[in-house]
């Protein structure tokens, strides 16, 4: 059963009942129906209570239908939603915990509702690119009035339910922890036989000015919305519910809702939506694989990364404390940390208190007896294998049995790391991104000895510390920066052939990149790239590189932190003003290698960038480095700023559609430096196939 059915004094009861939140997936709508009708016909029967069972009254449509025809199948929503309205008998939501998207809408189609304090009451479909389909647009305003109506629906924020008190949409808000259901039965037996039925359809939207209202908000949200269209579309379907008599209105709803349904951008969102769920899967890992627990940290380096690190298992509650081999460091390091929670309060952004508590959970100190104990150490110091050796050896000695060694590195072999420890079953690489307290992607690198359950810990932990943990083989920078190493190449080659700094990341920006390469490194630092590539030289002589980014530290031009770096800054201000310096420095250059620079049009740019990730990320599918394409996806959304509303690089590539994306790659290598550009096989295969990377 996914709907329980009973009867409370001459009341009936339907209790949705499809764990988690009571999914209005078909056999939950199919047995609400059915109780519906049994109702009807039971003569014993006066009113009828709609809830939920558990931890919801319902949060919406069953994700596990999406694109399935089963969400199309009947009784779909619409026809539940009719059937509740319809009712001769009344009928009464009884709402509680979370009440959204399809879940409000059932609710909206009741007679009554009836609810308790604390229940989230939203219409998130804005969130994944679409617009509330089962006629919240219609009703929600005729409850709600126009504003509130329309700006729940246009940002999709939860509103808790006694912020609504006193609005049409309830009829009766119970005291906090009163029992709902008798509540609800109370209620349905005291209008049980008020008649006509009161419904919201039949009632107007109100609103003093709805023309002047509208005509302001359509202009805002189409500026707010940007490169999506679902807000747009959210306030022409509520516009609708004013223009339009309701049964107009609802169809109005439908078309827009099914167009929505088949934008790239709703894709895109849905894509991303499910990528993130999909990513704490590990075929071999199953859910139940036993973790350990965590319930104090340690981390080694209290530089840029590691206090970053740190503040996140005090932001999660975990006492942490920080080893440095200097006074002075730990010293700079912590000062940092108060600095940034300082600043975090002085924004409203945290309770000064809460702020005092966090800093409170972080200690220093300068001996490794100290973070014996921990029940995981990061180990967050310089780049070099010497240091990690020394680091690790350490670690191995002092600390205590079971306790989890992780690297931050972002491009050493973890397996080497993992060697220099008796213990390879517990070491991981969990590499944050810069500034770790703040960007929401952990890449999680499985070494070839990585204990499952240390696995399982560590994606269990990047939830407790609110990351969008990915999985990663090894191999040199994992997925993320091996891939971003090749987009880097093109940008470097675009240089020799034409271009200038600003005018990639220009065209990038305009994609819908965050920032461009060039500005990237500024922010990064420059000397990071130029110390990789100097180990490159050494590992992997063949790989070329343009010479530009060498020319440039060359000059101690490393970035806003130098004051100068591709772009020229002023101080105390991080806005990239273009440099006549660089400028001439790349001309020169191209000169020098005998290359005749060329017009290159932004488009050529954006392929190059963008299909150097593709290409790169194809070779790592097929190499089992990450798991599946959305991982890549995920990866590329949650720590590189590639635009949302294109889902990533592999979820793009399938949207250009691979025969494009494999031709231009193909056409790549016949240009400048053409061997950057051999075809992954994978890509080819499926370019044939007629296939996606995302299946
Ligand atoms: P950093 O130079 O800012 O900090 C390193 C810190 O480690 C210094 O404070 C140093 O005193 C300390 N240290 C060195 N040897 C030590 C030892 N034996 N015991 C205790 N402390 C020691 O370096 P950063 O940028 O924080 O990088 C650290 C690690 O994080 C590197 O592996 C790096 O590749 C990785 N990483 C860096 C990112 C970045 O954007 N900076 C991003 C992701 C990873």
């Amino acid at each position: 059963m996914s709907a329980d059915y009973q009867v409370i004094d001459d009341v009936a009861v339907i209790t949705l009942n499809n764990p988690p939140v009571n999914g209005l997936g078909l056999a939950t709508r199919t047995a609400a129906v059915d109780g519906l009708r049994r109702a009807a016909a039971d003569p014993a029967v006066k009113a009828i209570v709609i809830t939920g069972a558990g931890k919801a009254f319902s949060g919406g449509a069953d994700i596990r239908e999406f694109n399935s025809p089963r969400a199309l199948t009947e009784p779909t929503l619409h026809t539940l939603i009719r059937t509740v309205e319809d009712s001769v008998k009344p009928t009464v939501a009884a709402i509680h915990t979370v009440c959204m998207g399809g879940g409000l809408e059932l609710a909206l189609g009741a007679n009554y509702r009836v609810a308790l304090p604390g229940a989230q009451i939203a219409l998130p479909e804005v969130k994944l690119g679409l617009l509330p389909g089962a006629g919240g647009t219609q009703r929600l305003p005729r409850v709600l009035g126009l504003e509130t109506a329309l700006n729940m629906i246009v940002t999709g924020t939860p509103v808790a339910s006694e912020k609504l008190a006193g609005t049409l949409l309830f009829d009766e808000l119970l005291p906090a922890g009163s029992d709902l259901v008798a509540g609800a039965v109370a209620f349905a037996r005291r209008v049980a036989d008020v008649r006509p039925l009161p419904k919201v359809r039949e009632r107007q939207v109100e609103h003093p000015d709805a023309a002047a209202f509208l005509a302001a908000a359509r202009a805002r949200v189409k500026i707010e919305a940007g490169p999506f269209p679902a807000p747009v579309e959210c306030v022409e379907t509520v516009a609708a519910s004013v223009e339009m008599p309701f049964e107009d209105g609802l169809k109005f709803e439908r078309e827009r809702f099914i167009r929505l349904t088949q934008t790239t951008e709703s894709k895109a969102l849905r894509h991303a939506f499910f990528a993130e769920r999909a990513a704490g899967k590990v075929p071999d890992v199953p859910p139940d694989t036993p973790v350990r627990e965590i319930r104090s940290a340690a981390v080694v380096g209290a530089g840029t990364m590691g206090g970053g690190i740190a503040m996140n298992f005090a932001n999660a509650g975990i006492p942490v404390t920080i080893l440095e081999t200097r006074q002075e460091a730990l010293d700079k390091g912590l000062a940092t940390i108060r600095k940034n929670y300082e600043n975090t309060v002085r924004k409203g952004k945290l309770a000064p208190e809460k702020a005092a508590q966090r800093v409170g959970l972080i200690r220093g100190t300068l001996d490794h007896a100290d973070i014996a104990q921990a029940d995981i150490v990061i180990e967050a110091v310089f780049e070099d294998m010497g240091v990690k050796e020394t680091v690790f050896r350490q670690l191995d000695a002092v600390m205590k049995p079971g306790a989890i060694l992780a690297s931050n590195t972002s491009t050493l072999d973890l397996n080497r790391i993992a060697s220099f420890t008796a213990r390879p079953q517990d070491v991981i690489g969990l590499h944050f991104f810069s500034p770790a307290n703040v960007m929401k992607l952990l890449e999680i690198v499985r070494g070839a000895a990585t204990g499952k359950d240390v696995l399982a810990t560590a994606l269990a932990l990047s939830k407790k510390i609110r990351k969008t943990g990915v999985v990663s083989g090894v191999c040199d920078g994992f997925i993320g920066n091996r891939m971003v190493e090749q987009y880097i190449r093109q940008a470097g080659f675009l240089l020799d052939e034409g271009a200038l700094p600003q005018q990639v990341d220009a065209a990038v920006e305009k994609f819908g990149f965050a920032m461009g390469p060039f500005r990237m490194g500024d922010l990064a630092g420059n000397d990071i790239g130029w110390y990789i590539r100097k180990r490159r030289a050494v590992e992997m002589p063949d790989v070329k590189y343009s010479q530009t980014a060498d020319l440039l530290c060359e000059q101690g031009r490393f970035g806003q932190k130098t004051g100068a770096g591709w772009y020229d800054y002023q101080p105390g201000d991080r806005t990239p003003q273009p440099s006549k310096w660089v400028d001439d420095m790349i001309v020169k250059h191209s000169q020098a290698l005998g290359v005749a620079r060329r017009a290159i049009s932004d488009e050529e740019i954006v392929g190059r960038l963008v299909y150097a990730l593709v290409n790169e990320g194809a070779k790592i599918l097929e190499e089992g480095i990450a798991l599946r394409a959305s991982d890549i996806d995920m990866v590329y959304l949650s720590g590189y700023g590639f635009p949302l509303f294109r889902g990533g690089p592999m979820f793009y590539a399938d949207t250009v559609g691979l025969p494009a994306v494999l031709a231009a790659v193909e056409n790549y290598a016949r240009g400048y430096h053409g061997e950057a550009w051999t075809p992954a096989p994978l890509l080819v295969r499926l370019a044939r196939e007629g296939k996606t990377f995302n299946g």
